[in-house]
């Protein structure tokens, strides 16, 4: 199977700020590679603070007309570069996989799962309504209107590189607003795509800019985007040690932050379960993009009774994924996305045997015929594991579920609210008492209840606690992107 893109306009290989696609202010570049291989396969501009100010200069330049547009013209436009996307699926997918590792199918999906955050904030364009107030004295009008924020600037992950862009610039680009945006270093692809099918479906120069960066340079754009006024809020999904530099670096300018972090999720199966659907949900929530997910059970928690007949069928599925580049067919897991994300997760099993932990599916690195690149980790199955070994106090973000054995449901709320970090938990039971005792007990922006697939784009997406704050998706997330004007008129009796 070959990942080649038929459409070469895709790989445009340049930023675009305001109407030029071009390269780097002082030419330097960023090789992107294959995590399959390591090999290079792709160089775009590896930008610095020249062009990070240039783009901000056309965004508020921008900003002055794009603001007055009808909602329902930018309706219309986000709507076309939905369809765009969608019309581009195949290529676009290719383009995810060979940049990320993740099989084409789950590519194809992620463009799919990007595009219905562009529909959704292409409707909600047009119901950004605001609200008439009762006035508490006569002769008077009261009204909240809602407006853009401004020029915002967008930082995204690699993990989902064309959905965790989209569902930024798409409810900025309907409520108004217009965009800086940089994306991962080891992802830049995907983005530049979206942003060239953005250009073709007519959002005007200036409205969307993009700059690419390598890992070494990322903070001399964001800096110049922090420490500008002019850019009036940031939208960041990434780690939490980042987030609250952002925060604190941007509170000179007391930007609106919208800041998707890390999470630690639990996933909870109580002995009334169903085991069958409580293996399907955590196999879904955990090895989807190979566990690189910030919404990955990260510790997975299992009632006494049930414990050994869960772990057995959970091991059994486990031991049957297929681990394979993306270009196979029969992939399930691809490459992790490179070699220290590789070493994170060798690390972590490495701590958990070394207290105690037991492996029952996996636990070691890849390298054979079929996987001959560096990336590949075995998807793995830890039990006996305890909260103070690494994997259950931090992220380990691939295809790892370590699972720990309770007696009570008292003590593993305890336990699973027991991190800073609050973005998802999950929980498998049939009495319905139980359930909305626990609903109401974890500290969590999103609870998945007997689901595993837990995101959509009508869904508000986000954190509390370490895993930040504001949410995308759904309604709110639109007004993330304003803000509340209160006009008051008076001397009307
Ligand atoms: C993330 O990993 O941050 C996003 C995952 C999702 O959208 O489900």
């Amino acid at each position: 199977m070959s990942l080649t893109i038929q459409n070469p306009i895709l790989m445009p290989g340049a930023n675009l700020i305001g109407a030029e696609w071009s390269a780097a202010a002082d030419g330097r570049t960023l090789n992107v590679c294959d995590p399959a291989t390591d090999e290079v396969f792709a160089i775009v501009p590896d930008s610095g603070a020249a062009d990070a100010r240039h783009a901000v200069d056309v965004a508020h330049a921008a900003f002055a007309t794009w603001k007055k547009v009808p909602a329902k013209q930018r309706a219309q436009i986000v709507k076309r570069w939905n369809d765009l996307v969608v019309a581009h699926v195949e290529d676009l997918g290719r383009l995810i996989s060979r940049e990320q590792g993740k099989p084409l199918a789950e590519g194809k999906g992620e463009v799919m799962y990007a595009a219905s955050y562009i529909e959704w904030f292409a409707e909600e364009a047009t119901r950004a309504d605001g609200d008439v107030i009762a006035a508490p004295v006569p002769g008077r009008r009261m009204f909240a209107l809602r407006e853009p924020v401004g020029v915002i600037a967008a930082i995204t992950p690699w993990n989902f590189p064309a959905a965790m862009i989209a569902r930024k610039i798409a409810p900025a680009l309907a409520a108004g607003c217009t965009v800086v945006c940089k994306p991962a270093e080891d992802t830049p692809l995907t983005s530049l795509a979206l942003v060239k099918l953005a250009e073709q479906a007519g959002v005007p120069p200036g409205v969307l800019n993009i700059v690419t960066a390598s890992r070494e340079r990322a903070a001399e754009v964001v800096d110049v985007w922090l420490d500008d006024p002019r850019v009036r809020k940031m939208t960041f999904t990434g780690s939490t040690p980042v987030g609250k530099h952002l925060a604190r670096r941007s509170a000179d300018t007391l930007k609106k932050l919208s800041l998707e972090l890390g999470g630690n999720a639990p996933f909870i199966v109580f002995d009334d379960a169903d085991l069958d659907a409580a293996v399907e949900g955590l196999m879904a929530a955990k090895f989807r993009n190979g566990g690189q997910t910030c919404v990955c059970p990260n510790r997975i928690f299992v009632q006494d009774k049930v414990h050994d007949a869960f772990v057995e069928k959970l091991a059994a599925r486990v031991s049957a994924l297929v681990v394979a580049p993306a270009t196979d067919s029969a992939a399930q897991i691809g490459p992790m996305i490179n070699a220290r994300a590789v070493d994170k997760i060798e690390r972590h099993v490495n701590d958990a045997v070394s207290r105690g932990a037991r492996v029952v599916a996996g636990g070691k690195r890849i390298k054979s015929d079929r996987c001959p690149g560096p990336n590949y980790y075995a998807p793995t199955v830890l039990v006996d594991v305890d909260a103070t070994m690494e994997c259950s106090c931090e992220e380990t973000f691939g295809p790892v579920a370590p699972v720990t054995r309770f007696s009570t449901e008292a003590e593993v709320v305890a336990t699973a609210n027991a991190t800073p970090f609050g973005l998802a938990a999950y929980f498998y039971s049939n009495d319905v008492k139980r359930i909305w005792r626990l609903a109401d007990a974890l500290e969590s922006g999103i609870v998945g209840i007997n689901e595993g697939a837990i995101a959509a784009e009508a869904a508000p997406f986000g954190g509390i606690k370490d895993s930040g704050y504001g949410r995308e998706g759904s309604r709110y997330g639109l007004e993330e992107y304003m803000h509340i004007k209160y006009v008051c008129q008076g001397q009307l009796d």
